[in-house]
C-alpha cells in the first residue's frame, strides 16, 4: 500500500444512509486510520436525505463492535441534503470550507457517489453548480469516485459519461471495480510479471484455455429489485470477470503506472472477437436458479425472491467462451462463468497448459485425477476465499515402473501470517486519496466491455429461443454449460468437489 506523505483531505460520501457506507468503506477507512494510513487532517461527511446529528449518524453507520476508535469516530460527521435539488448544494460547499477551517483538509475532495446511478447526474450537477469539482489552486484536488453499474448498456455507458464529464475531467474520475482491489487480482501481475518463469509459457503455444469461475452460493438476497434489471451478465461478467481476464490476458507494461497498466488491459479488450447472434446461442450459456432440496432445507428458486417476477427471465447463472485476437492468444478459449446459488463461493482462475508433446508415462490405475484424462498442468489463482496460489503437476508414483500422479505445489496467503491483507475497499480508497489510478477503471474500458456484452445482451432479447435454463439451487449451474468445454476437458472445475461428490455442500 502506498505510504505516501499526504495533504489533508475531506471524502464526502453521497448515499451516507446505504448498504454500502456501513459495510464496506467506514470499516475500511477506520482500518486505515487505525494503521496511520490516512492523512493527519482527515474528514469524512455522509450526506443523506434524513435529517441526523453527527452523533446519531456514527451510530447508525457503524457497528459497535467495529473496533473503530474515538478519534476515527470524531472524523466523521454528516449533512442533510436533497440530493435532487440543485441549489442546495452550497450548503455543501459551506460545510466543506468550514471543515477546512476546523480540520486542515485544505480544500481537497474526494466525491463518492454510493447512491443508485439514477442519482448520479444530478450529484454531479449540484456539484458543479457549486463550484465544488473545480481544483481552485495548483496545491488542490477534487476528485469523483464512482461506483458500478456503470450504465446498463452500451449507449447508457455513453451517456453516463457525458454527464460526469460535464464537470470533471478524466483525471478526476474513479470508477471502482472492486474486484482491482483484491489483493489476488493484483498479485497476478506481479506472478506473471515479477517472475521469469511464467511468462514464456504464459501464451496460445504452451496454454491449451484459461478458467475463470465466480461462484456464490448465496442467493440475490434482498437485492431482487436491482437484480431483476441486472442479471449475472451485466452484474459480474461485464465487470469484474472482464477485468479479472483482461489481467490475465494483458501485455507486460512498459511501467507500472495507470496509463501503461490500463493501456494494457484496455487493447485486450479490443481484441475480445465479436460475437454474433449464432456466436452467442453457441458460446453463451444462461441459467437461473429453480428450488431444490438440500440437506433437508427447502431453498427458494430465484422466481420466488423478493422483487423478483413470478416469470422473471434474468439470468442468475452465465457461463461464456470468448477468444482474444491478438498474437498471445489467438484460438485460445477462455471460459468464464458466474453465479449464484452454485454450492460454494469460490472465484478461481486457472491457466490449463496444454499437454506435454510426447506421452511416455501412463497414470497409476489410481492415480489419475478425476476423469482428467490430459494430465495437463495447471496454475490455479485462488482469488478467495483461502487465497493462493496451486500448481499441479506430474511426479512418478513410487514403486516398481513408470507410473504418474498428479500432485500440488500450494501456496496460501494464510501462511503469511505476520502480514496483513487489506480488503479491497481500503487499497481502493486510499489510492483515489492519494490520486493513483492504476487499479480504476477509465471510460474506453468500460465501453469497450459494454461492447463486447451488448451483442449478448440483443440476443438474448430479440431471439426468444435461446434458452434459459433452470438449474437446482446447490448445483454447479446448467449441464449444457458443458458443450462450451473442449473436447477433451470433462467438465469445468469443481473448486469443492470432495464436498459435493459426498452430497454435502460447503456453504449453503
Ligand atoms: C458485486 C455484485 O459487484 O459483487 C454482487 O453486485 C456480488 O452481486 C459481488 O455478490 C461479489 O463480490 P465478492 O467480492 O464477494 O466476490
Amino acid at each position: 500500500m502506498n505510504n505516501l506523505p499526504l495533504d489533508g483531505c475531506a471524502i464526502v460520501i453521497f448515499g451516507a444512509s446505504g448498504d454500502l457506507t456501513k459495510r464496506k468503506l467506514l470499516p475500511a477507512l477506520s482500518n486505515l486510520h487505525a494503521r496511520r494510513l490516512l492523512p493527519e487532517h482527515f474528514a469524512v461527511l455522509g450526506i443523506g436525505r434524513t435529517k441526523l446529528s453527527d452523533e446519531e449518524f456514527r451510530s447508525r453507520a457503524m457497528d459497535h463492535d467495529s473496533g473503530a476508535d474515538e478519534t476515527f469516530r470524531r472524523t466523521i460527521f454528516y449533512r442533510q441534503l436533497d440530493t435532487r435539488n440543485v441549489d442546495a448544494y452550497g450548503d455543501l460547499a459551506e460545510r466543506l470550507a468550514s471543515l477546512d477551517e476546523s480540520h486542515g483538509t485544505r480544500g481537497n475532495y474526494l466525491f463518492y457517489l454510493s447512491t443508485p446511478p439514477s442519482a448520479f447526474e444530478t450529484i454531479v450537477r449540484g456539484i458543479a453548480k457549486a463550484g465544488l469539482h473545480e481544483e481552485s489552486d495548483e496545491r488542490s484536488w477534487r476528485r469523483l469516485v464512482v461506483e458500478k453499474p456503470f450504465g446498463y448498456d452500451l449507449a447508457s455507458a455513453e451517456e453516463l459519461e457525458k454527464q460526469l464529464h460535464k464537470a470533471f475531467s478524466e483525471r478526476q474520475i474513479y470508477r471502482i471495480d472492486h474486484y482491482l482491489g483484491k489483493e489476488t487480482v493484483q498479485n497476478m501481475l506481479v506472478l506473471r510479471f515479477g517472475n521469469g518463469i511464467f511468462e514464456p509459457l504464459w501464451n496460445r503455444n504452451y496454454v491449451q484455455h484459461v478458467e475463470i469461475t465466480a461462484a456464490e452460493s448465496i442467493g440475490v438476497e434482498d437485492r431482487g429489485g436491482y437484480y431483476e434489471r441486472s442479471g449475472a451478465l451485466r452484474d459480474m461478467f461485464q465487470n469484474h470477470l472482464l477485468h479479472v481476464a483482461g489481467m490475465i490476458a494483458m501485455e507486460p507494461p512498459a511501467s507500472f503506472n495507470a496509463a501503461s497498466v490500463r493501456n494494457e488491459t484496455m487493447k485486450v479488450f479490443e481484441s475480445l472477437r465479436p460475437l454474433s447472434v449464432d456466436d452467442v446461442r453457441a458460446n453463451v450459456i444462461r441459467g437461473q436458479y429453480v428450488s431444490s432440496t438440500i440437506g433437508g432445507r427447502y431453498v427458494p428458486g430465484y422466481r420466488e425472491e423478493k422483487g423478483v417476477a413470478p416469470d422473471s427471465r434474468t439470468e442468475t447463472y452465465v457461463a461464456a467462451r470468448f477468444y482474444i485476437d491478438n498474437w498471445r492468444w489467438s484460438d485460445v478459449p477462455f471460459l468464464v462463468r458466474t453465479g449464484k446459488r452454485l454450492p460454494t463461493r469460490v472465484t478461481e482462475a486457472v491457466i490449463h497448459f496444454k499437454q506435454a508433446p510426447h506421452r511416455l508415462f501412463a497414470y497409476g490405475a489410481s492415480a489419475r485425477r478425476d476423469g482428467d484424462e490430459c494430465g495437463c498442468n495447471q496454475l490455479i489463482m485462488r482469488i478467495q476465499p483461502d487465497e493462493g496460489i496451486l500448481i499441479n503437476f506430474n511426479m512418478k508414483l513410487p514403486g516398481g515402473g513408470f507410473e504418474m500422479k498428479t500432485v500440488s505445489m500450494d501456496f496460501h496467503y494464510s501462511d503469511l501470517s505476520d502480514l496483513y491483507t487489506p480488503e479491497a475497499y481500503e487499497r481502493l480508497l486510499i489510492d483515489a486519496v492519494v490520486g493513483d489510478a492504476t487499479l480504476f477503471t477509465r471510460h474506453d474500458a468500460v465501453e469497450a466491455c459494454w461492447r463486447f456484452v451488448d451483442p449478448i445482451l440483443n440476443a438474448w432479447r430479440e431471439e426468444p429461443d435461446i434458452p434459459l435454463h433452470g438449474y437446482p439451487a446447490g448445483s454447479w449451474g446448467p449441464e449444457a454449460a458443458r458443450t462450451l468445454l473442449q473436447s477433451h476437458v470433462p467438465d469445468w472445475r469443481r473448486p469443492c468437489r470432495n464436498l459435493a461428490e459426498n452430497g454435502e455442500f460447503c456453504d449453503l
